[in-house]
């Protein structure tokens, strides 16, 4: 997917993939991780999603990175009451970093990110990113996770897998072959849950899928 593809989305409101609660996925299985509260976490294409605030209020060290500065501000303006004032922009490499207390999100592309940008990471949470990329990009992305991610990092990664053929991306269908595939040679993986989630999701049904599966995955970086 282009960069100007998600820019488009986000100006024209077609944010289907935002969920107005924290992600139950997450507050079920994030106790999995057992992560000191002090933890740093990255959260790739974290879009406005709630679960940002969610783990920094288990006081982590939060890093979204998101493309959109729409979706920054609205993060933001969601968060916090009228009142209180925005986070202003600084830059930081190629992407423009906006802090409130222990959270800070990085507007930019994630492909620009570094090591050194980011500090030593503990763990990443991936809900609707790795999805959210087509083949070629994907197994980029993953790459580059693999890269920033030091020995013991865990990540809790959540994956959707339906027949491809039936609807194109995104989301696209990654399984666990795929995130074996994807991941296997550096990281311990672990089947969490999988759950058919199609009736709660009359959207996808509509676009075409007889069969949806939600999966979440622990994984440890070798
Ligand atoms: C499917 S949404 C998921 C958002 C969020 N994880 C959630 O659960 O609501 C994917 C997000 O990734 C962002 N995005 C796509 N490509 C990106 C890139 N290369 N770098 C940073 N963000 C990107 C999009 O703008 C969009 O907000």
């Amino acid at each position: 997917m282009e960069p100007e593809f998600w820019q488009q989305r986000w100006r024209q409101g077609e944010i289907g993939f935002h969920l107005e609660q924290p992600n139950p996925r997450l507050v079920t299985h994030w106790p999995a991780l057992a992560l000191p509260a002090a933890a740093r976490v990255l959260v790739p294409l974290c879009g406005k999603s709630r679960d940002l605030a969610w783990l920094a209020e288990r006081g982590h060290e939060v890093i979204g990175v998101e493309l959109s500065p729409i979706a920054v501000t609205d993060f933001f303006r969601e968060q916090f009451d009228p009142s209180h004032p925005l986070p202003g922009g600084s830059r930081c490499g190629n992407f423009d970093s906006y802090r409130a207390g222990n959270l800070e999100i990085l507007c930019g592309d994630c492909f620009d990110l570094e090591r050194s940008l980011l500090g030593p990471l503990d763990a990443v949470y991936d809900r609707a990113a790795l999805v959210a990329l087509p083949d070629p990009l994907r197994a980029r992305y993953a790459k580059l996770l693999t890269e920033l991610l030091p020995s013991g990092a865990q990540m809790l990664l959540v994956t959707f897998e339906y027949p491809q053929a039936e609807m194109s991306g995104p989301p696209f269908s990654v399984g666990p072959g795929a995130v074996q595939n994807l991941y296997g040679a550096d990281f311990a993986i672990d089947l969490l849950a999988s759950e058919d989630i199609l009736d709660a999701e009359p959207r996808f049904r509509q676009r075409g899928l007889q069969t949806l599966h939600e999966h979440v995955f622990h994984l440890r970086r070798r």
